[in-house]
């Protein structure tokens, strides 16, 4: 069974963008970059909230200037290589290739997809990762704390749910940015 994997950049106080909408604080430097690269580089299908592929579709013709650093073009490539779901009821056509648009989410559905991917998957933004997530179809979270506190804003983790996690590993950046590893633990059904 494929893992599906929550990643999000978050400040201290749990805000992936604060609320004027802006998330250029969460904006990842290089040694960052790279370390999101190899989190990001087994993943078979990418599970997006519309929002955020509005956001992530700029990969689609991104990373192929000549000053771009090499994290950037890294990225680029592994992006158009994996295969993406967009949830959305109101977009009328994906944008990038290897896409397709879902009008719900299903968890039966994402479940089932799990069990047939020979890749791992990741779920994001938060709203759409919160369904998965009170589903308990996620099966680990990485969360990037930046060193800003932002005072409100849009929540990194959904409010109402409880889960019970395991910390794997945690890394230090020398930006003062951190890395959390949690397994979910399921609940027992
Ligand atoms: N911190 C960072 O590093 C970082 C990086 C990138 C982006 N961001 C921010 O994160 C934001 C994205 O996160 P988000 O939580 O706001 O949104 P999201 O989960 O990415 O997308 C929400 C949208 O997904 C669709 N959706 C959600 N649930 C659905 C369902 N059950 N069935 C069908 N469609 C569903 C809806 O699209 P429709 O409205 O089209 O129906 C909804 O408006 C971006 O806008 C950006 O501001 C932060």
């Amino acid at each position: 069974m494929a893992k599906l994997v929550y990643a999000a950049i978050t400040s201290l106080d749990g805000f992936i963008e604060d609320a004027d909408g802006d998330f250029a604080w969460a904006a990842p430097d290089e040694e960052v970059h790279a370390f999101v690269n190899d989190l990001e580089r087994p993943i078979g299908t990418y599970l997006y909230g519309r929002r955020m592929y509005d956001t992530m579709a700029f990969w689609e013709t991104a990373g192929d200037d000549a000053d771009d650093p090499g994290v950037g073009r890294d990225y680029a490539e592994l992006w158009r290589a994996a295969d993406k779901v967009v949830y959305s009821r109101t977009l009328a056509k994906a944008t990038s290739a290897r896409t397709r648009l879902e009008r719900d989410f299903d968890p039966e559905a994402v479940r089932r997809l799990k069990a047939a991917s020979a890749h791992d998957l990741s779920i994001g933004g938060p709203e759409l990762a919160g369904q998965a997530l009170a589903a308990g179809l996620v099966d680990e979270c990485h969360l990037f704390v930046v060193p800003v506190v932002v005072g409100g804003g849009k929540p990194a983790l959904p409010h109402g749910i409880r889960l019970s996690l395991e910390l794997r590993d945690e890394r230090r950046f020398r930006s003062g940015v951190v890395h959390l590893h949690y397994a979910v633990i399921p609940h027992p059904s």
